[in-house]
């Protein structure tokens, strides 16, 4: 998630801005999108002129005062949130082509960069950077070096139609001051409308100090701008239209895309951050393609035991995995909270595989925790969502989700996102050790490819949860509980409580009840049930609901997430909330959100700062 500004202005005697200010206004209001690098390309004397660097927009600007840029009214600006390559200057955008004639910025991740890569430098064609960016610039760059017309608009059809993944583009090339070429697949993009000056931003608040009026363009859309006007076309070449709408939102909201919070903006980016996250890691037969692990397969496929380290809610995300990857794998998974691990001199060996799982990938407890591990010889696996952090770096291969910067203390999308990523490992491995056959995989892939819809659906759905969360605003206590893979997610579901809405709360395994904590429950006791699909093969749902009734027996306000169609209890819930059908292992992917909107709701109707919880930090780098 990368924050993208386009401009083509002229030079009117009221406009008191050119290209760079512009550009730098809308990077600054846009960097919450991503903040490894920023950088900005713009068109003057016939050339295209280009700055950039890693690190956030300061760098930048710094850099741009000590080599200053010609006057300019076009261009185009890119704050970085890595994905391939980490953050540095040369993977930083723009990325320049056709002998620098031609630069490029990009959000969202391109499937087939290889293969096409590969193709242009048997043609010849030197890459600087590891980016996928600078492959689609050189794509773009040769399209247009052997059109007769030189129309950088059609060049970037042709260009896009031979693009897979997500992706919004913007191009400027020396040939055509006053012109940007922009398209979007999967990604976003938005148009700013002003008098003699238009805008382009990945959302309204890369143009909102210039312009509300704005254009929301639709998927496979190409967008050409010049100060005067603009035009539309699909990837197919004919005549599209964007959606014109006027912003209404200040600024500050702009960045949280018109949500109250960026925790509510990052429950809602949830669909986003799965399918992100699946994106290219399995090819058209449905065959798990990691090639971005850097361990030997056939080291991975000897690993005799996997440990994962985590924290908090990273560390449920561990709980999630362990089910899924002991039944798919047959490798037993031990989840360790990382600042317990290294203190009880645990068993690690050479055939452990360390699986880190960490946000930020600068938690000091889980860095300690892998650094302890590779004293032991293990080999460590980091999945993260900041490229070029820390553990990541420290680690001997990385599966990065791609959630985008998670700015709310309170983690929300990197954890589903960490959750299909502990997947898309665990089937790598079975594919690798032969435990499940290339179509269960595809299967399982396909359900996965399912769930950002089925999440979309539960937001689409969630102003029961919000009123119920509204009417519990006075309640002290608040109980969860799961079994299975529900477990985890009743955890979870007790630590967003805690740490937005400053409620006890306590997840328990549901089984775990009778063994003593059911001694807390009283008259109205609020009790959250995770209840497992009915249509699973074991006893588990049966199990789950005679639990519900032993809590609702004894006074229990009980609170049911369910599956759809599962009537058996509507008899025990006092609220029952649904989710969509889904196998059993990737429950927690759906069971997770109207918990999570549960807490958010709550904290925000008890008037406190969800984003920024008292006590926290949204990165732990002490022990
Ligand atoms: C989760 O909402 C908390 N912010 C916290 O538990 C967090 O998950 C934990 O500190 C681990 O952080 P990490 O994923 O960046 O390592």
């Amino acid at each position: 998630m990368c924050g993208i500004v386009g401009y083509a202005g002229t030079a009117t005697k009221d406009s008191d801005h050119g290209a760079l200010e512009v550009l730098i206004e809308g990077l600054r209001r846009l960097e919450y999108r991503g903040y490894d690098s920023a950088g900005v390309a713009v068109v003057a004397d016939g050339a295209i002129h280009a700055r950039k660097k890693a690190g956030k927009l300061a760098n930048l600007e710094n850099e741009i005062s000590e080599n200053p840029l010609p006057a300019s009214l076009t261009g185009i600006g890119h704050t970085r949130w890595a994905t391939h390559g980490g953050p540095s200057d040369v993977n930083a955008h723009p990325h320049l082509a056709d002998n620098g004639n031609l630069a490029v910025i990009h959000n969202g991740i391109i499937e087939n960069f290889a293969e096409i890569k590969a193709l242009l430098v048997k043609d010849g064609v030197e890459f600087l950077s590891e980016t996928d960016t600078e492959v689609a610039a050189a794509l773009l760059g040769k399209t247009y070096r052997e059109q007769d017309t030189k129309d950088l608009t059609q060049a970037l059809r042709t260009t896009v139609n031979q693009l897979e993944g997500a992706f919004t583009l913007l191009a400027t090339h020396k040939d055509h001051p006053g012109v940007v070429v922009a398209a979007r697949r999967n990604s976003p993009l938005v148009l700013g409308l002003g008098e003699g000056e238009n805008f382009l931003g990945s959302d309204v608040s890369g143009f909102i100090d210039f312009t509300r009026r704005a254009v929301e363009l639709g998927q496979d859309q190409i967008v050409t701008i010049t100060p005067d006007q603009h035009s539309i076309i699909g990837f197919d070449g004919n005549p599209a239209a964007g959606k014109e709408f006027t912003v209404d939102w200040d600024a500050a909201s702009a960045e949280k895309g018109g949500f109250p919070s960026f925790m509510e903006k990052e429950i809602y980016d949830q669909p986003a951050a799965v399918a992100d996250t699946l994106l290219g890691r399995s090819d058209a037969e449905g065959r798990m393609t990691l090639d971005e692990l850097r361990i030997d397969a056939e080291e991975l496929a000897n690993v005799t035991k996997i440990v994962v380290l985590a924290c908090g809610t990273s560390a449920y995300a561990g709980s999630v995995a362990k089910y899924a990857i002991e039944k798919w794998c047959r490798i037993p998974v031990e989840v360790e909270l990382s600042h317990e691990f290294r203190y009880r001199e645990p068993i690690v060996d050479e055939s452990t595989l360390i699986v880190s799982i960490s946000q930020s990938g600068e938690t000091m407890d889980t860095l300690m925790a892998v650094r302890y591990a590779k004293e032991q010889g293990a080999k460590t696996l980091s999945i993260c969502n900041t490229n070029g952090s820390t553990i990541p770096r420290e680690s001997d291969a990385v599966l990065y989700t791609h959630a985008g910067p998670e700015i709310a203390v309170a983690s929300t999308k990197a954890f589903l996102a960490q959750i299909t990523a502990t997947y898309i490992l665990g089937l790598y491995l079975a594919q690798l050790r032969g435990n499940l056959f290339s179509g269960q995989i595809k299967d399982i892939m396909a359900d996965l490819g399912k769930i950002p819809a089925k999440i979309q659906d539960i937001l689409d759905r969630s102003d029961d949860i919000r009123e119920l969360a509204r009417s519990m605003a006075e309640a002290s206590s608040v109980l969860f509980l799961g079994r299975h893979v529900g477990y985890p997610v009743a955890m979870e579901g007790a630590l967003k409580l805690k740490e937005i809405a400053y409620i006890h709360a306590e997840g328990f395994a549901a089984g775990e009840l009778k063994h003593g904590p059911i001694a807390l429950i009283d008259e109205g006791q609020p009790v959250f049930v995770v209840v497992p699909s009915p249509r699973g093969r074991d006893s588990l749902h049966s199990k789950v609901v005679s639990n519900i009734q032993e809590v609702r027996a004894r006074g229990a306000k009980t609170l049911v997430i369910a599956e759809e169609g599962d009537e058996s209890v509507q008899a025990y819930g006092e609220f029952v909330f649904y989710v969509p059908e889904t196998p059993t292992l990737l429950m927690p992917l759906l069971a997770t959100v109207p918990l999570q909107l549960f807490a958010c709701e709550l904290a925000t109707v008890k008037g406190y700062d969800v984003d920024q919880p008292r006590n926290l930090a949204k990165s732990v780098t002490v022990e």
